[in-house]
C-alpha cells in the first residue's frame, strides 16, 4: 500500500484522474471499477475534461460500480446508477451497454449478485478500481464486521452510514439495505486507487494505514494488496 499526501483535493483528481485516463488511453478496452458519493466527483469532472478536449475516449471501456441502493430504480433521483450518469456516464461517450450495475430493484438483486463477479471475471477483471472511504472504515458498502465477504451481496447499512448519507435524501428516508461488490471483488483489481479528504476521514485513515488489518475496518484489508495507492489531502492525514 503506497501513501500520498497532497495539497487538497484538485491535486487529487489530477493525479488520479490522469492515470485512469492513461490506462484508458494504453487499453481503450479498460476495466474500469466506480464508486459514487462526494470523494471522486472532482476525478470525474477531470475525466469529462479530457473527454470534451478530445484527449480521451471512454467508448470501448467496461465498468463496475461498487454498489447501489436497496429499493430503487435505476433512474431514482437517489440512486448510484443517476449518480454516475449524472457525473460522469452522461457526460462523456461511455457505451452503456457495457455499464454494469448491481440492481436495487428487489426482483433482481439476488440474481445481480449472483453474477456479478463471474460478469467481473469475463470482462478480463477489474484494472482500476476507485474506491472512497466511509468514516467507520467501510469500502463499498462493506461494513465493520467481523469476516471479510467475497463477492456481492445485501448489506444492511450502520448508523454511521446512515448518518453520513441521509443529507443526500431530500424528502424521504434513506434505504436501509444496499448491494455491494466483496472485500473479494475489490481485492481481485489489478491496481486500487483510494480517495480521502476531510478531517472526518482522519480516524478511519488511520486505522485503515496504521492499524492491524481486521474487518472492523474493512479498509484495512488494503494492506494486502500489491497495487493499492491511497490519495490523502492534509486534514484525513493528518493523524499519520
Ligand atoms: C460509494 C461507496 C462508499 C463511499 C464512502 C465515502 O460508492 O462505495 O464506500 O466511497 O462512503 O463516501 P464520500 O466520498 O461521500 O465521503
Amino acid at each position: 500500500m503506497e501513501v500520498r499526501v497532497m495539497e487538497n483535493t484538485f491535486e487529487i483528481s489530477k493525479a488520479v484522474s490522469s492515470i485512469i485516463i492513461d490506462e484508458v488511453k494504453r487499453n481503450p478496452k479498460a476495466v474500469l471499477g466506480f464508486a459514487t458519493g462526494a470523494s471522486p466527483i472532482e476525478t470525474y469532472k477531470r475525466m469529462i475534461e479530457a473527454y470534451e478536449n478530445g484527449e480521451v475516449s471512454f467508448k470501448s471501456i467496461t465498468t463496475f460500480n461498487l454498489d447501489e441502493y436497496c429499493g430503487l430504480t435505476r433512474d431514482d433521483e437517489n440512486s448510484y446508477f443517476r449518480f454516475m450518469k449524472e457525473n460522469l456516464f452522461g457526460k462523456t461517450d461511455i457505451d452503456f451497454s457495457r455499464v454494469n450495475f448491481l440492481s436495487g430493484d428487489e426482483t433482481e438483486s439476488e440474481k445481480s449478485c449472483r453474477e456479478y463477479s463471474e460478469k467481473i471475471a469475463a470482462a478480463g477483471g477489474i484494472d482500476i478500481q476507485l474506491l472512497g472511504i466511509g468514516t467507520n472504515g467501510h469500502i463499498g458498502f462493506n461494513e465493520p464486521s467481523d469476516s471479510f465477504s467475497d463477492g456481492p451481496f445485501k448489506v444492511k447499512l450502520t448508523q454511521s452510514t446512515i448518518n453520513s448519507n441521509s443529507k443526500y435524501f431530500k424528502d424521504k428516508k434513506m434505504p436501509g439495505y444496499a448491494l455491494t461488490m466483496g472485500i473479494g471483488d475489490i481485492m481481485r483489481a489489478k491496481k486500487i486507487l483510494l480517495i480521502a479528504t476531510g478531517e472526518s476521514k482522519a480516524n478511519a485513515v488511520f486505522k485503515m494505514i496504521k492499524g492491524e488489518v481486521t474487518p472492523s475496518c474493512p479498509a484495512s484489508v488494503l494492506q494486502n494488496h500489491s497495487n493499492a495507492v491511497i490519495y490523502l489531502d492534509r486534514e484525513s492525514a493528518k493523524l499519520l
